[in-house]
């Protein structure tokens, strides 16, 4: 049989076709995880709970400065600032942070590919937890690199003892993200700092901080600690840490493309040197610098869908649906809980559908964002639905 399933003749011709064309590339492309988007919803008025955005607008600064920008020509003809230099003041203040340890760019995905590109060298190792952020894999190929993943521990956390027993003479960068998408799961400050300690200083490491503004107060009080890191605090003691950010999710800026890295000056320089030109366009800085201003604002919605997180967490178990403690803004149904209800990842999302809300099958388990609350309701009928 052909590869790929294909039996008749139409079919070996793709795959001929298909194979040709793979010779342009590096033949480790061929083994590239395509990034698998959720899927297009039955009917228009479906909620839209696979991709973590937040349901909410731009904060009022953001709008109007976006409006001001576009309303006085916008200067659109002309490049935007390269450096980045306001947004950078800006992020410095609010971050208190060295801004010569700050690299602003096209999203955080886009800051992690260049991070990649950046440390492995050709067939270096890049340890990762698994299953995590989709893009780790594909970024750590796509930059030459072999991809580690090392498997979460069952309850959906990091196991970093495996982490670290993963590494070799050979590991490049290490990743870690937390909270971890898709399980919602933080790690202790402590056990971060432990495993800091125990990682070379030769090994980069990026801790990625996508969803932070939704765990309780983002490390800092002694109760978080013991549940969540303080990335930053961490990254002022070691040089080799980054910090990766975004405006995607608590800032609501997902459509603009805007994220930021937080390290030491000596791990910033040579990531800005090899920035795309021009990478981060100028509505994106003239909102980024704005939605800063609302700061207050973005925490008290993204407290408020931490709320809804839990609820919706306590209203599954009563329906003894159980997922991991998520301290980000979505739930995650492993594939140990799918099963002990008997029903596959595939029919979950079916359900869902059929009940309006747009969920993220991945690998064998289900994500469900936290955002509108009708989204909320309708994954509660669609799993009353499944009884
Ligand atoms: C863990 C994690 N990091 C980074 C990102 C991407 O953020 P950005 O929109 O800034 O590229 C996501 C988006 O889903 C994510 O889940």
């Amino acid at each position: 049989m052909a590869p790929g399933g294909l039996r008749n003749g139409a079919g070996w011709r793709a795959v001929m076709v298909h194979n040709r064309r793979m010779q342009w590339f590096r033949p480790e492309l061929a083994d590239l995880p395509s990034y698998v988007a959720g899927k297009r919803p039955r009917n228009a008025d479906s909620v839209k709970l696979s991709s973590n955005e937040v349901p909410f607008p731009p904060t009022p600064a953001v709008a109007a400065a976006l409006v001001a920008a576009v309303d006085h020509g916008g200067a659109l003809n002309r490049y935007p600032d390269m450096s980045c230099a306001q947004l950078t003041a800006a992020l410095a203040a609010y971050e208190d942070w060295d801004p010569a340890g700050i690299v602003v760019g096209n999203g955080s995905t886009a800051l992690i590919e260049k991070f990649l590109q950046a440390v492995v060298t050709p067939g270096g190792e890049v340890v990762s937890p698994w299953r995590s952020f989709e893009a780790y894999p594909i970024a750590t190929i796509a930059a030459g690199g072999r991809f580690i993943g090392v498997p979460l521990r069952a309850d959906g956390t990091h196991d970093l003892e495996g982490m670290a027993a993963a590494l070799t003479e050979n590991t490049r960068a290490i990743l870690l993200c937390s909270p971890n998408n898709p399980t919602g799961t933080t790690i202790p400050h402590a056990e971060v700092a432990d495993f800091l300690a125990r990682v070379p200083a030769r090994i980069p490491v990026l801790l990625d901080e996508a969803y932070i503004h939704f765990a309780p107060a983002v490390g800092e009080s002694q109760a978080s600690r013991a549940v969540v890191q303080n990335g930053k605090e961490l990254a002022r003691h070691y040089p080799n840490l980054v910090v990766a950010r975004t405006f995607s999710k608590a800032f609501a800026l997902a459509g603009l493309r805007l994220g930021y890295l937080l390290t030491s000056a000596a791990m910033a320089e040579p990531l800005r040197r090899i920035a795309t030109p021009f990478g981060v366009n100028r509505l994106a800085q003239v909102a980024g610098q704005a939605a800063l201003t609302e700061a207050p604002t973005v925490l008290e919605r993204a407290a408020q869908l931490a709320r809804a997180r839990d609820e919706l967490a306590a209203q599954l178990a009563e329906a003894d649906w159980h997922t991991p403690t998520s301290y980000a803004n979505f739930l995650w149904i492993d594939a140990a809980e799918l099963a002990r209800h008997g029903v596959t990842a595939a029919r979950f999302e079916d359900a869902c559908m059929d009940a309006g809300v747009l969920v993220r099958v991945l690998g064998e388990g289900v994500r469900i964002s936290v955002a509108e609350p009708e989204g909320s309701a309708r994954v509660l009928a669609a799993v009353r639905a499944l009884e």
